[in-house]
């Protein structure tokens, strides 16, 4: 059995059916779920716990967007000023060796190795919607020393059991999920009782300065400042310690919150 065999074993009992919550079970390079026989296959290694006819909307656009521009993507963080909103996010999360730890919409790996730079070795796990960020994620690991379980799935249905995670952190895809509470809720629903979560996002500073530069014609074609909103509001009140700081000066959002000890699930 190869490596990526054995990681996706130590998976397994993980992951769920997002449309059922049934455990699933590897049967001839598929994995299927144990009770409706529904069958998700497996590529490069990488489970595929996501129906395509589920993507629609913004979701969808982001998926293409970010397939094509998974090769370029890593370019970003070359500059300077990455480095400087890498530092601030770990300022931020708290995060320590031994934790198993979520991101929602790993992308190509980079918060993961910002985490291992800071000295954290941990169980990673890693979902997003584009297979293409998956791929160059996986191979960027390899590179880095890095293991984590990667999936493709949706953050608005994890392919996930409950309550599994001491950190389940976001960063970057949120301002234009079909439907951000939902996303939150999953989060919640991933996380262990007493788990830290993490939201990171790109703030409307940036589009209402382009909006107020340019002429109204052009500023139409720019996304609705609206969806760049802190999602304070979706946090149910149960959550605990809520709270929203700013990074980049202003730049960036982070809302950070605890789940409390007791948090029945519905
Ligand atoms: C700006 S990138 C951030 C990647 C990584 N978190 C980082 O900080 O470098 C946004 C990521 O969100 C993913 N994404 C967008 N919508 C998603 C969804 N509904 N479910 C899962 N991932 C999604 C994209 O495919 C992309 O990899």
């Amino acid at each position: 059995m190869n490596n990526a065999e054995n990681r996706l074993k130590e998976m397994l009992p993980l992951m769920r059916n997002p449309g059922t919550g049934s455990l699933l079970e590897i049967n001839n390079g598929f994995l299927i779920d144990k009770v409706t026989g529904e069958g998700f296959p497996v590529r490069d290694g990488i489970p595929i716990i996501l129906r395509e006819d589920d993507v629609f909307g913004r979701n969808r656009k982001q998926q293409k967007g970010y397939n094509m521009g998974s090769y370029l993507y890593d370019l970003l963080y070359k500059f300077n000023i990455a480095k400087r909103w890498l530092s601030e996010i770990a300022g931020i999360m708290k995060v320590k060796s031994g934790d198993y730890i979520l991101e929602t919409s790993v992308g190509t790996g980079q918060q993961l190795l910002n985490m291992k730079n800071n000295g954290v070795e941990g169980h990673y796990f890693g979902n997003d919607i584009s297979f293409g960020m998956l791929r160059k994620c996986r191979k960027n690991l390899k590179k880095w020393g890095i293991d984590a379980g990667l999936v493709q799935g949706n953050a608005e249905a994890l392919p996930f059991g409950n309550e599994l995670f001491d950190v389940v952190f976001h960063v970057g895809g949120f301002n234009f999920f079909n439907d951000k509470k939902k996303a939150v809720d999953e989060m919640i629903r991933v996380a262990k009782p007493g788990a830290n979560l993490y939201i990171v996002d790109e703030s409307d500073s940036t589009i209402r300065e382009k909006q107020g530069g340019i002429s109204k014609f052009i500023s139409r074609f720019l996304p609705d400042p609206e969806l760049f909103i802190p999602p304070i509001k979706l946090i149910p009140d149960k959550m605990l310690d809520i709270k929203e700081d700013k990074l980049l000066d202003g730049k960036f959002w982070i809302v950070s919150f605890q789940k409390p000890a007791i948090y029945p699930l519905s």
